[in-house]
C-alpha cells in the first residue's frame, strides 16, 4: 500500500474510531487484503454486533489482528510477547512464520489462551491471528493497544469490499457504520490461512497471495493441504462439522448475476447451461490476448472486459470488478477459468466459490 495512504485518514479521524472500538462500537477499516469490519477482541457484546451485521452464523471464527506497539522498529518486533496473552504455544515453526511474514497478509491458528473469548472463536479451542500491513490498520490498532475482531466487512456470503465504498453500499441503510477510508486494497482477496495448532504439521486452510512454495523458499515449513494430512491428525478432529472457515462453504464471494467460467476458447459452450439465452453477456478476456475471436451468438450481445494476466494484479482487481459488473445489469458474467499454478489457487478459490452462490437467489444458496 502506498506510504501515503495515512494521510487519507487523519490522526483525528482514527482517534475517534479508537474511541468507538473502546465504546463498545463497530468500525470499518482498510487493510491491505479487503476491509475488515472491527470490533474489541475483548468485548463480547460489541463481537455479537458483528454477527448480527453481517449475517454471519455465531460458530464461524473471527480473525483477531494485532499490531506492534512501535511503528519505527518493525524489524524487531517481539512478537512472542505480543501473542503471549493469546496464544498457548507457539512453536519454532510458528516463529519463522511471523518473523518472514508479519505485518502481511498471512494469518496464522493457533491454540488459544484460556482468556481469548468463545464468542470470537465459535467456542473452538483455537484462534486465528494476523498482523495487517495496512498502514491506517497499524495506526489504529497501535492506538487501540488491543487486539480487533474484523471479517470482512461485507454481508454473509457476498463480495468482499475492497474500498470504503463498497463497505458504506454492503451496510447501507442498516445502521450507522464508521468507515475509515484507506483507499483501494493493494492484495484484493483475503489473507492466507494457516493452521498450526495441531503441532507438528502447518495445514493451508485458505489460499491467498502467500503461497506455500514462497513459505517453504523463505522459511524452509513444509505447508501440507487439508487432504495430505490423515484425519486423525487434523487439529479439528473434536469440531470436524463446524465450518471453521466461512470461505469453506460452496457458496461464497458472490454477486447476484449469474457468474460462470468459461475454458480457454470456450465461451459459446459457457453460454449451453443457459438455453433461454441471455442477451446481454460480459465476457472478461485475458489483456494478454487480443479478443476472443468467436463467430458470436444468434440472440446474446457480448462484451469484452480485459482483465490482467498477472495473478497478483488479477486478485488486485477481482472483487472490484465482481461488483462493478454486477451493478451493471448483465444477464450473465463469465469469466476465463484461471490457469493452473500454486499462485493462481487464491483466485481460482474465489471465482469457483462465486460462480457457485452466484444468481438472484445468491442468498438460498449460502449454507447457512
Ligand atoms: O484478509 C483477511 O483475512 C480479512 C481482513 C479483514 O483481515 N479478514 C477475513 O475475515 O477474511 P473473515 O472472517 O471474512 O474470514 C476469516 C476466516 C473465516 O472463514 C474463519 O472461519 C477463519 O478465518 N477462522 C477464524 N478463526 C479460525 C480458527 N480458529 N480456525 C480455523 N479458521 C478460523
Ligand atoms: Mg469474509
Amino acid at each position: 500500500m502506498s506510504s501515503d495512504s495515512t494521510s487519507l485518514q487523519s490522526s483525528a479521524v482514527i482517534n475517534e474510531a479508537v474511541q468507538t472500538l473502546r465504546d463498545g462500537g463497530l468500525v470499518a477499516f482498510p487493510t491491505e487484503t479487503v476491509y475488515g469490519l472491527g470490533a474489541d477482541a475483548k468485548n463480547p457484546e460489541a463481537i455479537k454486533q458483528i454477527f448480527t451485521a453481517k449475517g454471519r452464523p455465531s460458530n464461524h471464527p473471527l480473525i483477531v489482528h494485532l499490531a506492534a506497539p512501535d511503528k519505527f522498529d518493525q524489524t524487531h518486533i517481539d512478537w512472542v510477547a505480543l501473542l503471549a496473552p493469546w496464544v498457548r504455544d507457539l512453536s519454532d515453526e510458528a516463529i519463522k512464520l511471523i518473523n518472514s511474514f508479519w505485518p502481511g497478509p498471512l494469518t496464522l491458528v493457533f491454540k488459544k489462551d484460556k482468556s481469548v473469548l468463545n464468542e470470537l472463536t465459535g467456542g473452538q479451542d483455537t484462534v486465528a491471528i494476523r498482523a495487517p500491513s495496512h498502514p491506517i490498520a497499524q495506526e489504529l490498532l497501535r492506538k487501540f493497544k488491543g487486539g480487533v475482531v474484523a471479517p470482512s466487512a461485507n454481508r454473509f456470503g457476498k463480495v468482499s469490499p475492497t474500498s470504503a465504498a463498497d463497505v458504506r453500499n454492503e451496510f447501507e441503510g442498516m445502521f450507522d457504520l464508521m468507515v475509515l477510508d484507506g483507499g483501494d486494497c493493494e492484495v484484493g482477496i483475503e489473507s492466507t490461512i494457516i493452521d498450526l495448532s495441531s503441532g507438528d504439521k502447518a495445514v493451508l486452510l485458505r489460499p491467498g497471495a502467500i503461497t506455500p512454495s514462497e513459505i517453504f523458499a523463505k522459511t524452509g515449513v513444509k505447508v501440507y493441504q487439508p487432504g495430505e494430512v490423515k484425519a486423525n491428525e487434523a487439529a479439528n478432529e473434536v469440531t470436524a462439522d463446524l465450518p471453521r472457515v466461512s470461505g469453506s462453504l460452496k457458496a461464497h464471494y458472490a454477486p447476484t448475476t449469474p457468474l460462470r467460467l468459461y475454458a480457454p476458447g470456450r465461451v459459446l459452450d459457457a453460454l449451453s447451461e443457459f438455453p433461454d439465452i441471455k442477451s446481454r453477456v460480459a465476457v472478461a478476456v485475458w489483456d494478454s490476448e487480443s479478443s476472443l475471436s468467436e463467430d458470436g451468438h444468434p440472440s446474446a450481445h457480448f462484451e469484452e472486459v480485459e482483465v490482467p494476466s498477472d495473478s497478483s494484479a488479477f486478485a488486485s482487481l477481482l472483487y472490484r470488478s465482481l461488483r462493478d459488473l454486477d451493478q451493471q445489469g448483465w444477464d450473465l458474467i463469465l469469466f476465463p477459468e484461471p490457469p493452473s499454478g500454486e499462485e493462481w489457487d487464491g483466485v481460482r478459490d474465489r471465482l469457483q466459490r462465486a460462480c457457485f452462490g452466484s444468481g438472484p437467489s445468491s442468498s438460498s444458496h449460502d449454507s447457512n
